[in-house]
């Protein structure tokens, strides 16, 4: 984590006093330099006390999904995740409720947990054997101070989305319950809560969070970077990807009458990140039809697993859920794909991937059904790394200028314009300081 500078410092106090101007200048700056329609100052891309900022504005507010809960199935079982250089301990406690804990202990902060993964009946810390519960209650103290509970290992909120496991790394988090509802209900006939993960890879990518997050967010690289992905989409998506074309718009109508037809989740619900509406996480879930005769997101249109959920058939559709600025769903008849979008550094990120698929799917160990089930989104994110790590390599130019969105990138034009809006609100307000 970046310590907090006498710069940081200044911006969270929103100050404009005469000689803390030249310090707090750089990212107000940078952020009245956004113009609406254009990619963003780079600046924002690359600035240390940006990436801060973030942290207190974005990440203290909105949800972030760490991994699926099929990943701790049993009481003490736990694996560490990082979001912006944070290890957090995420653990199944021995009530069975998933708890996110900060792995920094609470006697003089050492880290609390190496191993990746495990299973544990308590954390006890490796500085002076300070002991934990499995949902951060210190149980023992040797010398100590006598009141235990009131030095707890910082705990974040919880919550479950159709299997998901979500935290907020601030005390505020922003209102989940519209997002989980809609989002459950597009997961829910997936059975994405039953499933179990047969893979999981991760991506780290050169790069600003914000370029991963605008190479995820439009599909006009599609037909020069994606040739696999452009197989199983309409052609009409990559064309018409944010901007509702009318050709796509038809195939998506008529393929909606189909799914109401058969009974399958059809439409598209959404609360746009720039709706003024406060307090409320920001989401979007649809389906998409994949090109014409693919059941499945496969090599070959074919499914490579069971039939998940209460879904009566392969009905050839891509299911889409995202929930805030960092985790999205992808979803077919046989396999659900989970991506985070992680953070890192200013310069740095990972995208994480799970697959998901039926409980009784034997696919594990099965290298071969693997390499399919995984073939599509994991050639497509090697293709978006190698893009996006371009990117970022001009992006740090000197000779960077902020270029022009164009139509198929409508989404990026919304969510930059909410961005700003929202760091300079951060500015202005203080931000969330930790
Ligand atoms: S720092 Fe953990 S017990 Fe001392
Ligand atoms: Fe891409």
């Amino acid at each position: 984590m970046f310590p907090a500078t006498a710069e940081s410092a200044t911006i969270s106090s929103g100050t404009n006093e005469p000689g803390a101007v030249s310090q707090a200048g750089p990212v107000t700056r940078a952020l009245a330099q956004h113009r609406s329609g254009y990619s963003l100052p780079a600046d924002l891309y690359l600035r240390p006390d940006v990436f801060e900022l973030e942290f207190r504005v974005l990440l203290a507010r909105h949800w972030i999904a760490l991994g699926h809960h099929s990943l701790i199935p049993g009481s003490g079982d736990y694996f560490l995740t990082e979001v912006a250089g944070e290890s957090l301990i995420v653990v199944r406690d021995a009530r069975g409720q998933v708890q996110v804990l900060a792995n920094v202990c609470s006697h003089r902060g050492s880290r609390l947990v190496d191993a990746p993964c495990g299973a544990a009946r308590a954390f006890v810390c490796p500085y002076h054997a300070w002991t934990f519960g499995l949902d951060g209650t210190l149980l023992q103290a040797s010398s100590g101070p006598s009141d235990l509970g009131a030095h707890p290992v910082q705990r974040f909120p919880v919550r479950l989305v159709s299997g998901i496991i979500m935290t907020c790394l601030g005390p505020d988090p922003l209102d989940l319950d519209p997002a989980a509802s809609a989002a459950a209900s597009f997961l829910d006939p997936h059975a994405c809560a039953e499933t179990v993960v047969a893979a999981r890879m991760s991506y780290p990518v050169a790069a600003n969070w914000k370029l991963v997050l605008e190479n995820f967010l439009e599909c006009y690289h599609c037909p020069t970077g994606h040739p696999e992905y452009c197989r199983t989409n309409p052609n009409a998506y990559h064309f018409e990807y944010g901007v509702r074309g009318q050709r796509f718009a038809a195939q998506v109508a008529q393929w909606w009458r189909e799914m109401r037809e058969i009974g399958h989740v059809f439409g598209t619900v959404d609360q746009d990140c720039l709706d003024p509406r406060e307090g409320l996480e920001y989401y979007t879930c649809t389906r998409t039809p994949l090109t014409a005769g693919y059941e499945s997101a496969t090599r070959d249109g074919k499914p490579v697993a069971p039939l998940l959920g209460t879904l009566t058939r392969f009905d050839g559709g891509e299911t889409f859920v995202g929930i805030g600025p960092y985790s999205y769903v992808f979803g077919y008849g046989d396999y659900l794909v989970l991506f985070r979008l992680i953070p890192a550094t200013p310069a740095s990120s990972e995208m994480e991937l799970t697959w998901l698929v039926a409980a009784d799917c034997d696919i594990a160990g099965d290298e071969a059904a693997l390499a399919e089930l995984t073939w599509l989104w994991h050639v497509t994110t090697e293709q978006d790394v190698v893009l996006t790590d371009r990117n970022s390599q001009g992006v740090s130019s000197r000779f960077y200028r902020p270029g022009p969105y164009v139509d198929g990138e409508a989404a990026l034009t919304r969510w930059s314009d909410w961005y700003a809006a929202t760091l300079r609100a951060g500015l202005s307000g203080g931000g969330e300081g930790r």
